[in-house]
Order: C-alpha cells, then sequence, then structure tokens
C-alpha cells in the first residue's frame, strides 16, 4: 500500500496546494494555526514535521518560530516519503533561504534519536499511513519527555453538517479534482479514507494504545470535518 499512496501523492504533487485550497475554501490555513498555537512554542525548541509533503505545517512552525526569536539551523525539520510532494517544499523554502531542513523519512521508521523534539507533527497524514498505531509511536519516541505530538486529520462532521458534508466530499471533490487536477480517482480516495478513518475518541484510543502518553486529548475543527490531537509524551 506504501508504494500505491506514495504513486497517488506523486502524480497529484503539482496541483497539490491549489487543490488544498480549492477543496477546503482555504479553512486548512486556519487549521494549521490552531496546530501551531497548540505547540505553545519556546525559543530554541525543535520541531519535526512528518508527511510534510509541500511543507506548509513546517513553514508554519518555522514562521512562529522566526517571530519568537531568531531560529538556529535546522530547529525545524519536514519530513515526508514522497520527494515530489518535497521539490515544492524546497521550492518554497528557498524564498525564505532554506531555513526549513527537508528529509526524506517514512514515519513508521524514522531515523532520528529518541527524546530529540519538543513537538512532532503530522498533517493529514497518519490515515494514509500502513500502520497509523506504528506513526504516532514513532512520532512520539522521538519526541523529549513532556514534549507533544500534534495530529491534525480529517473526520466525519455529525449533526446539521453532517449530510451536505457527505453530499461535497461523495460527490462534489472527485468532480472539482477531474476539473481542477484532471484527476477524479485521487480525489475520490483522499475522501472515502477520510470517511472511514477513526475520529475523536476513536482516535484517541490508538494513541493510548502505544502506552507512550501521559494525557491525550482532541480539538474539534470546523464541526468534526478535522480533528487536532495532542498527546503529551511521558
Ligand atoms: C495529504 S498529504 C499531507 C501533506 C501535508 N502534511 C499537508 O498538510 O498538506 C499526505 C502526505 O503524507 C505522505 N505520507 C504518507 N504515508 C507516509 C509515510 N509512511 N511516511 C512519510 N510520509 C508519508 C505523503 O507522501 C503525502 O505527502
Amino acid at each position: 500500500m506504501s508504494e500505491e499512496v506514495r504513486n497517488m501523492f506523486a502524480s497529484i504533487s503539482g496541483n497539490y496546494d491549489k487543490m488544498n485550497s480549492i477543496l477546503s475554501f482555504g479553512i486548512h490555513h486556519r487549521w494549521r494555526k490552531v496546530t501551531v498555537n497548540e505547540a505553545n512554542l519556546q525559543s530554541g525548541q525543535r520541531v519535526l514535521d512528518c508527511a510534510t509533503g509541500t511543507g506548509d505545517l513546517a513553514f508554519a512552525f518555522w514562521e512562529r518560530l522566526n517571530k519568537i526569536t531568531d531560529t538556529l539551523p535546522n530547529q525545524v525539520i519536514g519530513t515526508d516519503f514522497c520527494e515530489d510532494m518535497m521539490i515544492y517544499a524546497h521550492e518554497k523554502n528557498e524564498k525564505i533561504g532554506n531555513a526549513v531542513k527537508f528529509e526524506f523519512a517514512d514515519v513508521m521508521s524514522l531515523q532520528y534519536e529518541s527524546d530529540t523534539f519538543d513537538i512532532s507533527s503530522i498533517s493529514f497524514g497518519i490515515r494514509n499511513v500502513d500502520d497509523p498505531k506504528r506513526g504516532v509511536s514513532e512520532l512520539a519516541r522521538v519526541v523529549k519527555p513532556g514534549g507533544k505530538v500534534l495530529i491534525l486529520e480529517f473526520g466525519q462532521p455529525n449533526g446539521l453538517f453532517a449530510v451536505p458534508y457527505k453530499i461535497y466530499s461523495k460527490y462534489i471533490m472527485p468532480q472539482l479534482g477531474k476539473l481542477f487536477a484532471s484527476d477524479k480517482s485521487a480525489y475520490t480516495y483522499l475522501p472515502v479514507t477520510a470517511s472511514k478513518f477513526p475520529a475523536a475518541e476513536n482516535f484517541l484510543d490508538i494513541m493510548n494504545s502505544t502506552g507512550q502518553f501521559s494525557k491525550t486529548y482532541y480539538r474539534k475543527l470546523t464541526f468534526g470535518v478535522a480533528y487536532l490531537y495532542v498527546g503529551i509524551v511521558k
């Protein structure tokens, strides 16, 4: 499955940023801001963003750190197992003097030593990972005790928003994918995986099953279209 996932992201990489903004009506910027706020970054802290794709969350962390103080080399690292996605991260990085470091890594087997980072994160990536529990466990392993693992992922909205969202994701999203990215299948796959992925308490159960967190909680975003999961590392 990993190879299929990698190939799919490679095929949509050129349109990824544009489609993100179209499909989420730009709301993903707000969700990333909530994620960065939750990190409550302090000067000198180190951040690892996994499945970084085109790097937006890694850049958001770097911008916040840079507001607090001059950033250090390699203070923010973005990783992904799809080089084609990271091409666009590299392009953006050049504009800020390559301040963020981007490296190849599979989140299920990170090359970093245990207790290295203050924050690790993954946005809209964990549901694509073959073994999400192993991915969460790796995200926790590389974070120092007391640090945070931040996981942003789609959920399934309930209440009044549920039916319109289902119609939008099942019927409209694939058509928008076809229209703007000439790719209906990827934009069918993405909402289908989101609709089946464990959300809210069910995802916290996965996090807790690793035994690596002293505390876990979530924030529901946009009526449950997305969730931010937080784990404090033991
Ligand atoms: C939907 S994109 C999200 C990109 C970015 N984090 C964002 O928020 O826009 C999912 C990313 O997860 C990456 N990915 C999936 N499985 C992975 C794995 N096992 N290790 C590293 N990256 C992975 C894909 O290559 C892709 O770039």
